[in-house]
């Protein structure tokens, strides 16, 4: 059985041990040059671009070839470690690792999840010259969701209260460290790695269909117009939320009757839950963390940046 784990801090970098159990096979992994990459901080819209990648190298679901298997079977989530349901027979339960899952794996390309940062990226992939696709979201809305995510998945950490949450957040006290230095490590590896794609959850939001051709372009896929009308209607919040595939309902570690996996999809949900006071403390800090020019988040409902 899983249980909630504490939060451990692991070369400079906070997490639990269930990304940290496999670390020596995850350094030690070697990447294929066609690997690809999705990365990105927690709730950033990881389980978004990988359906839309899925659904690009593999296809719908037909009557005549179903789809079979949860998204985190087709693309998997490489430093995961968890146990799995404990047999009948007695024994210990079997343990998933991403590593071992993507030596299984029969498909290519390999798709790929992670929320590691730059620096703990395995060497292999950058010597492979992989495709790596980040997604960013802005940090208000990220919180928010982290915070109602942490609520019912029972291999995260106990949340506590939302105040509290918010200021650990600032200090980056989180499973996968601090949103300041994901995004902005990330950022800055643009400038020097030409194969990477930089993505806004929020552009994703606004306009699906034009951040999925440029996604195309980057990947140099060119789906016919029925394909791409297929895709953007089975990514779509509310369809993905009924699909089976990926809503990650039944999932033993989430208790969906908490709050759903697929909870709002919206840009500006952190207006419900931030105090004026909260916003102007989080906005004094993020000044002082946030100080390249460059990278700027929309943190309002669709359209509210243009
Ligand atoms: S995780 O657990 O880190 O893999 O989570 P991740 O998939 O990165 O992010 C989950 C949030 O993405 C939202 N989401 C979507 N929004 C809009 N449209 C679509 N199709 C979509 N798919 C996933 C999901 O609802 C989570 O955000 P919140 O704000 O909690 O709703």
């Amino acid at each position: 059985m899983v249980s909630r784990p504490e939060l451990i801090e692991f070369q400079g970098e906070w997490t639990t041990h269930y990304f940290r159990d496999n670390w020596e096979n995850i350094q030690n992994f070697k990447a294929r040059q066609d690997d690809v990459l999705i990365v990105t901080y927690p709730k950033s819209g990881s389980t978004w671009v990988s359906y839309m990648l899925d659904l690009l190298y593999y296809g719908q679901s037909t009557p005549q070839s179903p789809r079979t298997g949860r998204l985190h079977e087709r693309v998997t989530v490489f430093e995961m470690c968890f146990p799995g349901p404990q047999p009948e027979s007695g024994g210990p339960p079997p343990v998933y690792t991403g590593t071992e899952q993507l030596d299984n794996l029969v498909t290519s390309p390999r798709l790929i999840r992670t929320h590691l940062p730059v620096r703990f990226l395995p060497k292999s992939f950058w010597d492979q010259n992989c495709r790596i696709i980040y997604v960013a979201r802005n940090a208000r809305d990220s919180v928010v969701s982290y915070f109602h995510f942490d609520r019912m998945s029972l291999v995260q950490p106990e949340p506590g209260d939302w105040n509290s949450y918010l200021h650990r957040f600032m200090e980056g006290k989180m499973v996968h460290g601090s949103w300041y230095d994901h995004v902005s490590s990330w950022w800055e590896k643009k400038a020097t790695y030409s194969n990477l794609h930089f993505m806004f959850y929020e552009d994703l939001v606004e306009d699906t269909g034009r951040e999925i051709d440029k996604l195309c372009s980057f990947l140099g896929l060119s789906p016919s117009v029925e394909e791409m009308e297929g895709l953007k209607g089975t990514v779509e919040f509310d369809s993905m939320k009924q699909d089976m595939v990926v809503n990650q309902v039944g999932f033993p570690w989430m208790d969906t009757k908490i709050s759903s996996f697929m909870r709002k999809g919206k840009v500006g949900d952190w207006k419900n839950h931030f105090t004026v006071a909260q916003n102007e403390e989080f906005e004094e800090d993020y000044k002082k963390k946030m100080k390249n020019p460059t990278l700027k988040f929309c943190n309002e409902p669709v359209s509210g940046c243009k």
